[in-house]
């Protein structure tokens, strides 16, 4: 064999792999294969049998058929460290790590090299740690405790600890998942230094951009199926898209001319301070139209979650003013502001969109249970309730499409996220207020979730969309307002914006 040769076989070849839980076929005779020195990324929606088939990789399962070949030898893993002994390391997509313990602990735990006896030598241990941290420009503190750290330094950790038991396969499922925008970007690099060094690294997502940004190759999953492997510089993301969805995916929304109205949310001088007693709201104002989408972009923290809570009711602001339709709607209840004419898709869905253990059916009446004709005389239809809900679960494609009685609990994220966007888009309030409409969804939903809160402001209504996701605003919004340290620092329309400068305002950087 000559050098070429080997260079070609590829450090892993997954065969034909079907794994079977009861009932479901997690993995269908899906194939990958890897080579070293490439970044390769599985994309597949939601439950298309990408962990699955990264935990049998590692060992974690064993496939119910199919074959593995590790740098063209066969390999049966009956766990973790026979992985591990391979050179295979994954980093999940909740860590793993203990956090009383420090860094350096956490990565040498269960292979700690040993002074004298049973006495662990943390220093050389340490010592070693930094130098693989240098050499792969993966920043970490050695000494600090994992419960003080940042996400994205666990998450380099959790890199560490895999090249520290010598993994020249690092598997990450979904690692941008929890990463802010330069963490992502530092991520990033940190991969690609590794993939250099001619170290194979896969990861797994469902984000287009991501897979433009940082991989080399691409292996798209569907239904546990293998669907292609692709060269991500050869094909668009439009392609790809449609690989993973099976059908053709619009990533602009189409909306019809812009019309605004008069006002139907006017905020002015909101002060409020957040869970901490902490000034986070310092005079606040903004404004919404009938016919037009709002999009409120900026980082995290800058009051937007406060100011969302407020206007549903679930916080009670200092000083300002707020209407809905004129009328006064400064802190008021839920309920008031529901019947002044405000809906909203929260932020945390499982916490105030759903209640997980009523069926689907109840959750999409749930502000109506109690009327025609949902209710009469004081008493519940279910014939009405279920027929209504049959007709909403397929207008808004939830799935899967017999879960009317089903409690909202068991759908995924995707279709829970669907469950709320129908039932506050069929209230037809006046404003309806979005936040993060879309995280954690895939792009099939995404683009439901999008066209319907379009529609919505076609028939007039004021959408105030609150959003961390820049490329969502851009798409979706009319009118573009920045929030920064608890005050507007900036508005525009949508046609002129520009990505780069709404960046630098979001970071305080260049005021308007
Ligand atoms: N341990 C398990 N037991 C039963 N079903 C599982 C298990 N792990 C995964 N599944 C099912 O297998 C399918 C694929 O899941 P998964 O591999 O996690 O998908 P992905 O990572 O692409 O979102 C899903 O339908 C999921 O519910
Ligand atoms: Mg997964």
């Amino acid at each position: 064999m000559d050098t070429s040769e080997v260079r070609n076989i590829p450090a892993v070849e997954m065969r034909d792999i079907t794994k079977v839980f009861g009932r479901v076929r997690a993995n269908d005779k899906a194939q990958l294969t890897l080579y070293a020195g490439e970044i390769h990324a599985i994309l597949g929606e939601n439950g298309a049998g990408k962990t699955t088939l990264m935990n049998i990789l590692y060992g974690l399962y064993q496939p119910s058929s199919g074959k593995i070949l590790v740098r063209g030898n066969q390999v049966r893993f009956s766990g973790p460290n026979d992985a591990i002994a391979a050179g295979i390391g994954m980093v999940h997509q909740h860590f793993m790590l203990i956090p009383p313990f420090s860094v350096v602990e956490n990565i040498i735990l269960g292979m700690e090299p040993l002074q004298g006896i049973g006495r662990i030598d943390i220093k050389t241990a340490a010592r070693q740690v930094e130098e693989l941290s240098r050499q792969y420009g993966l920043h970490v503190d050695v000494n600090a405790k994992i419960q003080n750290i940042s996400v994205g330094m666990q998450q380099r950790v959790e890199i560490l600890k895999a090249l520290y038991r010598g993994a020249d396969i690092l598997i990450l499922d979904e690692p941008t998942a929890a990463l802010t925008p330069q963490e992502i970007t530092e991520l990033s690099s940190i991969l690609k230094g590794l993939a250099q060094e001619g170290k194979t690294v896969v990861i797994i997502t469902h984000k287009l951009k991501e897979i433009k940004a940082m991989a080399h190759r691409c292996t798209i999953m569907r239904q546990g199926k293998y669907v292609g492997t692709v060269d991500v510089n050869a094909v668009s993301t439009q392609d790809m898209a449609a690989m993973m969805v099976g059908r053709q995916v619009e990533f602009t929304t189409k909306k019809g001319p812009f019309r605004p109205g008069k006002d139907i949310l006017r905020i002015r001088g909101l002060h409020a301070r957040d869970y901490r007693g902490v000034e986070i709201l310092k005079g606040l104002d903004l404004s919404v139209r009938q016919g037009e989408i709002v999009g409120l972009a900026g980082i995290d923290g800058n009051g937007q979650t406060e100011l969302a809570e407020i206007l549903s009711g679930l916080r009670k602001a200092d000083s300002g003013s707020i209407t809905i339709c004129g009328a006064d709607a400064f802190n008021k209840t839920p309920d008031v502001l529901f019947s002044l004419g405000a809906s909203s898709i929260p932020e945390d869905r499982q916490k105030y969109g759903l209640i997980l253990d009523l069926s689907v059916s109840q959750n999409l009446v749930i502000q109506n249970i109690g009327k025609e004709p949902f209710s009469r005389r004081g008493r519940l239809c279910p014939k009405a309730i279920g027929a209504y809900a049959k007709e909403q679960i397929l207008q808004f494609d939830i799935r899967p499409q017999d879960c009317e009685n089903r409690p909202a609990r068991q759908l995924s994220g995707g279709n829970q996220q669907k469950i709320i966007v129908a039932r506050e888009v069929q209230n037809n309030k006046e404003l309806l207020i979005a936040v993060n409409p879309t995280r954690g969804l895939d792009v099939g939903a995404i683009e439901y979730v999008h066209r319907y809160l379009a529609a919505h402001r076609d028939q007039g209504k004021a959408v105030l969309l609150i959003s961390f996701e820049l490329d969502e605003i851009m798409d979706l919004a009319d009118t573009i307002q920045v929030i920064y340290d608890g005050k507007i620092t900036g508005g525009m329309s949508s046609d002129m914006a520009d990505e780069k400068q709404l960046g630098l305002m979001m970071a305080g950087g260049d005021q308007a």
